[in-house]
């Protein structure tokens, strides 16, 4: 198989096709990425030899026909991804996000190439502590910029399969760990602070709930979705993996022996979803996927090591995100309500 992997210099992409040259020598691999702040073509270099890179936007219609109209398939990655920016400039979003979903759309359709789109459960909006985990079925109830943008690529991939038959599927993931991380994300962003002495920093009172799964977890269920996924259906990858942020800083913590409370509430982000929580039934029951990480604090065990061996790969991008976070008027706030 040939395969389009877009976005493979960011933090699933890259991780996507590390494992691909892995465990399926046989797929012959390009990636487009257009390098932004949050790729990085460092994080393909252990496979530089083994695949080709094309430097360029998923929203450059010629560019993406000649290179859809080459392969067997596209995995389509590359998005802005990050909401705390897209709530201090969502342009991006809606022309790498929106624009750049059309773009593809468009090529696929007209080579008649398989595609699988990846996509997020910030889509179907947040959840109260209680309510029953998201399913396919789940009406989408976007809250940020961001999602919102990924909502809109969503339905776009649902009509051009609907209305022009292209041969799609759609997965929509909770939160991933793992190596590669852009500093600027919540577990990068505390394990590289406590490595260099500085007390992490929690959003408001930390009770927000996200569902973690370790990248190579979400892309082992993409491979799967892919190859053996049902063309036209959605599916939910989740590992059971809720926690609130509180829990995860003291994880974090604890691994590097300093107290539970040695972290900062900071300035909650607007618009903060409550919680996000995956009923990944028909991943399991339909392709028989299982998650490798079942315990949160080894997979994060191991990333916390992968940051520590790998400095030279996060460093350069710590100081310029940090002051990003202090220029958007993030403040450590003395009373916050528990
Ligand atoms: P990331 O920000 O680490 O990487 C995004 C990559 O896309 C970067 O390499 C960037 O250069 C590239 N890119 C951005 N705009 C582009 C454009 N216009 N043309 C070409 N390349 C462009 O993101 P990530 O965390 O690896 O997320 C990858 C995908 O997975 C996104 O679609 C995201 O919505 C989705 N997702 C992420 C998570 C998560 O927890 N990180 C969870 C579920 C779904
Ligand atoms: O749910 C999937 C989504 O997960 C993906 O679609 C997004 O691309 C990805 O960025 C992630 O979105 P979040 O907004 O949940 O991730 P982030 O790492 O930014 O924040 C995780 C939680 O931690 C969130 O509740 C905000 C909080 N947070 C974040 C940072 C950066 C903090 O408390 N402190 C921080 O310093």
């Amino acid at each position: 198989m040939r395969l389009l992997v877009t976005g493979g210099a960011g933090f699933i992409g890259a991780n996507f096709v590390h494992h691909t040259v892995s465990n399926h020598p046989e797929t012959t691999v390009t990636v487009l990425d257009a390098l932004t702040y949050a790729g990085n073509r460092a994080s393909l270099d252990p496979v530089a030899d083994r695949i080709d890179f094309v430097h360029g936007d998923v929203a450059d219609l010629d560019l993406v026909d000649d290179l859809v109209g080459r392969v067997d398939a596209v995995v389509h990655f590359a998005a802005e991804s990050h909401n705390d920016n897209s709530l201090a400039e969502p342009w991006p979003f809606v022309q790498s996000n929106i624009i750049g979903t059309y773009a593809l759309l468009q090529a696929v359709r007209r080579h008649d190439v398989r595609y699988h789109h990846v996509s997020t459960d910030e889509v179907y909006g947040d959840l109260s502590p209680q309510a029953q985990a998201f399913t396919e079925t789940t009406p989408y109830n976007p809250s940020s910029p961001y999602s919102a943008t990924k909502a809109s690529s969503d339905l776009l991939v649902r009509a051009w399969s609907r209305s022009f038959g292209v041969r799609a599927t759609i997965s929509n993931c909770g939160n991933n760990y793992g190596p590669y991380q852009h500093v600027e994300k919540f577990i990068p962003r505390q394990i590289t602070n406590l490595i260099d002495g500085v007390r992490p920093r929690l959003y408001g009172a930390g009770h927000q709930i996200r569902d973690w799964i370790h990248v190579d977890d979400h892309n082992r269920a993409v491979w799967e979705i892919l190859h053996r996924g049902r063309v036209g259906q959605t599916y939910l990858i989740g590992a059971d993996g809720e926690l609130d942020n509180k829990s995860v800083v003291r994880s974090i913590l604890a691994a590097f022996g300093w107290d539970p409370d040695d972290f900062d509430h900071v300035t909650d982000r607007p618009g903060h979803d409550r919680r996000y929580a995956i009923d990944a039934s028909l991943l399991r029951s339909e392709l028989g996927w299982q998650p490798r990480y079942v315990d949160f604090r080894t997979g994060l065990a191991a990333t916390i090591q992968w940051y520590r061996d790998n400095e030279s790969w996060w460093r350069p991008a710590k100081a310029d995100t940090e002051r990003a976070y202090r220029e958007a008027g993030e403040r450590i706030c003395f009373a916050v309500r528990d």
